[in-house]
């Protein structure tokens, strides 16, 4: 939804993405298609810009960049070069379930299957944990419907609920629709295509 890279002049990363460096004069040589890798201590600080802006429009919840630090191995990252456009976090919240956090891409990358790559590598880290169940609380009900999730009453996610809801601004009165995927019950993606132009890195 929100972009940290500027817009005006010439062409920029997403432009980078689309082009071949022969665009550039560089003939015969691609530029590398962004990448989706865990999270490292230095990618936190673009990781909290990005999350700041689209937590202005409530899209996600703020996080503090204390809390991003505690929470660095939570999060998948897709990279162009050395900028963070996208990110998710995956948060263990029981034995059995787990919550698809904080997930936003720039939005001049968006509509390129990078949000879904992100959450599909999330996924991926629930299953490879043994967890049971994901799930996300949204807007973007479509966008969670399309990867296999199913929506649900939020009165059937308790655990989130009383621990993590109550500490939330929007508590008690959220709009957000719960969604949730079982693992048991959906293919296992890893290895799976991910979109053309973006690499995953495990
Ligand atoms: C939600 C969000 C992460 C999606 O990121 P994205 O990179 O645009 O996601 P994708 O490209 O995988 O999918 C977006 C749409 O583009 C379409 N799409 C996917 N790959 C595509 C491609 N290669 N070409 C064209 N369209 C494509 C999908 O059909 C999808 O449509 P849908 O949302 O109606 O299902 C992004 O819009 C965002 O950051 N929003 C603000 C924060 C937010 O709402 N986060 C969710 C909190 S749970």
């Amino acid at each position: 939804m929100a972009s940290l890279i500027q817009r005006a002049g010439a062409p920029g990363p997403a432009d980078a993405l689309l082009k071949p460096a022969s665009s550039n004069g560089d003939e015969g040589r691609c530029e590398p298609a962004p990448a989706i890798r865990r999270a490292t201590i230095a990618d936190i600080p673009q990781v909290h810009a990005l999350i700041a802006l689209n937590a202005k429009t409530g899209a996600v919840l703020p996080r503090t960049l204390e809390n991003l630090y505690t929470t660095v191995r939570e999060f998948q990252v897709c990279v162009d070069a050395d900028t963070v456009i996208g990110m998710c976090a995956l948060h263990v919240s029981n034995s059995t379930l787990a919550e698809i956090r904080s997930l936003c891409v720039d939005d001049r990358y968006e509509g390129r299957g990078i949000g879904s790559a992100l959450t599909q590598a999330s996924i991926n880290e629930a299953r490879r944990l043994g967890l049971g169940t994901v799930f996300a609380l949204t807007y973007r009900v479509k966008f969670f419907q399309r990867l296999g999730f199913t929506v649900v009453e939020k009165s059937t996610l308790p655990q989130k609920i009383w621990t993590d809801c109550v500490h939330c601004h929007k508590f008690p009165t959220c709009d957000e629709t719960a969604l949730i995927l079982r693992l048991q019950e959906t293919p296992d993606q890893e290895g799976a295509a991910s979109p053309p132009l973006l690499r995953v890195l495990r």
